[in-house]
């Protein structure tokens, strides 16, 4: 086995604090949103405090990741092959890997390197997420938060009820998001290699000669 530094300490501080908000906004929305449905252990006024304080603290968690990887030269971990060709073959070998290799305990055909750490479905999905999807969580959550304050913005983008939508559908996304993106985590060598990488930030790469770790049934 040889070790490779694939995450830095301030991705791993961002991303189990963001996914400690995450789990928070989750059972604080399903609190919000389904109200005298679903009494979660706090009252409802509770409920808003705390969905306001976890989105606010995303919003600056995110600023700290888009931070590190706009002044570190490791932004290239999200770089996507910019070949077409060869990126689409890549992706598809990836998919065909998690469709069906993975099963026959085939090896993964990406190959992690601090630089390149992503595969190509992990590098697409990860930018659409932390460039897309959490901005404009963040942005509908906010004119939620003060609706008069933000009232012109708000009846620009149609209503409340427009802006709300929005939200609620990327909530809906999100949370099936943690719950793919934790199953997708347990899809190393090991279930807990993706995990103590995030954690400690060494990634384990099995060397050739190395005893397989995941075998065929
Ligand atoms: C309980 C919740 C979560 C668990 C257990 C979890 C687990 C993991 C693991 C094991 C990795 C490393 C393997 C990999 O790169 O795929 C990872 C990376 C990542 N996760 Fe999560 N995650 C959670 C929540 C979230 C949430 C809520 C988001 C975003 C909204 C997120 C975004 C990311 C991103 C962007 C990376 C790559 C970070 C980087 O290296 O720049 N995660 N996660």
């Amino acid at each position: 086995m040889k070790k490779l530094y694939i995450n830095p300490l301030p991705v791993r501080l961002w991303h189990w604090f963001n996914a400690a908000c995450f789990v928070l906004l989750i059972l604080t929305g399903l609190q919000i949103r389904y109200v005298g449905q679903i009494d979660l252990f706090m009252s409802f006024r509770t409920a808003v405090q705390l969905h306001n304080w976890a989105g606010f603290a995303v919003g600056g968690g995110f600023l700290v990741w888009l931070g590190f990887y706009l002044f570190s030269d490791k932004i290239t971990v999200y770089h996507t092959e910019p070949d077409r060709a060869k990126f689409f073959d890549a992706a598809f070998k990836q998919m065909r890997y998690y469709g069906w290799g993975i099963f026959l305990g085939e090896p993964n055909p990406h190959h992690v390197t601090p630089y390149h750490k992503f595969n190509p479905l992990q590098s697409m999905m990860y930018q659409i997420v932390m460039m897309l999807l959490l901005p404009l969580q963040f942005f509908t959550g906010l004119l939620l938060w003060d609706v008069k304050r933000f009232a012109g913005l708000v009846d620009a983008l149609g209503g409340v009820r427009n802006v709300d939508t929005v939200h609620v559908l990327l909530f809906i996304f999100f949370t099936a998001f943690v719950f793919m993106h934790a199953y997708m985590g347990s899809l190393g060598p090991k279930a807990s290699t993706h995990y103590k990488e995030m954690w400690n930030g060494y990634e384990e790469i099995e060397e050739p000669g190395d005893a397989p770790t995941r075998r065929a049934n």
